[in-house]
């Protein structure tokens, strides 16, 4: 079972950090191209976006598996602060993510330039959080 959970883990993971680091290169192209091609990357980075979500879902619902079925005390014990900073980052990630969502839905019914502008910025940071939970996470339990 612990396994099981660990390997949705990582599959969370890769889901997860690796739509982090695909929507970057989207937003670099988006970037590099005419204004006209804009609103069609946008269209295909929302689509992405589920992929992210996905990951997310999974990573939580492995993670709390493995907390559960080893119990918490052990987990918390062994993780130390490493595994306490993982799990603010974590919730920093689900806000960031929400907050994203928020900006899309609008950018994509009202065409809003200022939620796309801001959606620009909170891709990175949620690339950087993700990465900081990897590395805390790490330190956790290793
Ligand atoms: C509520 C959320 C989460 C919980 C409760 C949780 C819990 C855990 C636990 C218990 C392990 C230890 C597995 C082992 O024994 O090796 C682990 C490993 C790991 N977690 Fe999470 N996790 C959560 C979310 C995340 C997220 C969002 C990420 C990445 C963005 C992440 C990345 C990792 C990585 C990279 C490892 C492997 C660490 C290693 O084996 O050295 N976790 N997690």
């Amino acid at each position: 079972m612990q396994d099981f959970l660990l390997i949705i883990h990582f599959v969370g993971l890769a889901l997860g950090v690796g739509t982090s680091f695909a929507t970057l290169r989207l937003a670099l192209a988006a970037k590099a191209s005419p204004p006209a091609e804009r609103a069609q990357i946008f269209k295909y980075a929302m689509a992405l976006a589920k992929n992210g979500s996905l990951g997310l879902a999974l990573l939580i619902a492995s993670g709390l598996g493995m907390v559960f079925t080893r119990g918490a005390a052990t987990v918390f014990s062994s993780g130390g602060v490493a595994f306490h900073v993982k799990l603010t980052l974590v919730l920093v990630l689900v806000g960031l993510l929400g907050f994203a969502q928020v900006l899309g839905k609008r950018a994509r019914e009202k065409q809003d330039a200022q939620a796309m502008a801001t959606l620009a910025k909170v891709g990175p940071a949620m690339l950087v959080t993700g990465l900081g939970i990897v590395v805390a996470a790490v330190l956790a339990f290793h």
